[in-house]
């Protein structure tokens, strides 16, 4: 059974992510939800935060695993010995980064290749900077994350007012 990973920030992580994954765990043997310590992007959730979220909206998966990890996706993935990268495209918009990203990674190993899976169209312009862009202006994220993500952003965002 094939081991993937499926790597992203996941700034909170939302219903979009959470649409790819399901697609991922009903084709791969295992899927490992890899959150990036991604300093670059300075996120507003600690890492640890954002796998308790990603924890409490999987835990009907029981094929997917929760991880963290720094430094390069392919590097990780050889480390779990995983041969597959899981990454959305939700509009055509993603595809020159993705595009660029997956043959970077497949020139840095070649045994380990890239797979894309398309989100419900509902969720083709979602972002997670969108959403904590709505919470913080006091508007109303239900139908984009799960409950408990909303909770916590409202706890965050709005916990001066
Ligand atoms: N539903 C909703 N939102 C989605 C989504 C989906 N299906 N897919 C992506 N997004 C959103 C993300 O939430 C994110 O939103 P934000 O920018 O507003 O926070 C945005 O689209 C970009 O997502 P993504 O491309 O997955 O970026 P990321 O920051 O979440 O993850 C890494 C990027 C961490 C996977 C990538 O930079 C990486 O692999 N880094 C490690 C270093 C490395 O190996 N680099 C590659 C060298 S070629």
């Amino acid at each position: 059974m094939k081991l993937a990973i499926y790597p992203g920030t996941f700034d909170p992580v939302t219903n979009g992510h959470l649409d790819i994954l399901k697609r991922a765990a009903s084709v791969f043997g295992t899927v490992y939800i890899a959150v990036a310590q991604n300093m670059h992007k300075n996120p507003l959730f600690t890492t640890e935060e954002r796998i308790a979220m990603i924890q409490n909206c999987t835990s009907q998966y029981p094929n997917v695993k929760i991880d963290q990890f720094k430094g390069l996706a392919v590097e990780y993935a050889r480390k779990v010995g995983a041969s597959v990268i899981i990454r959305g495209l939700r509009a055509i918009s993603d595809f020159d980064y993705e595009f660029q990203m997956a043959l970077m990674n497949r020139h840095m190993n070649d045994n380990i290749d890239t797979v894309f899976f398309m989100p419900h169209e509902d969720y083709t312009y979602l972002s997670s900077s969108t959403v904590r862009e709505i919470v913080r202006f006091g508007g109303n994220v239900s139908e984009f994350v799960p409950e408990i993500v909303k909770n916590e952003l409202i706890r965050k965002l709005r916990s001066d007012e």
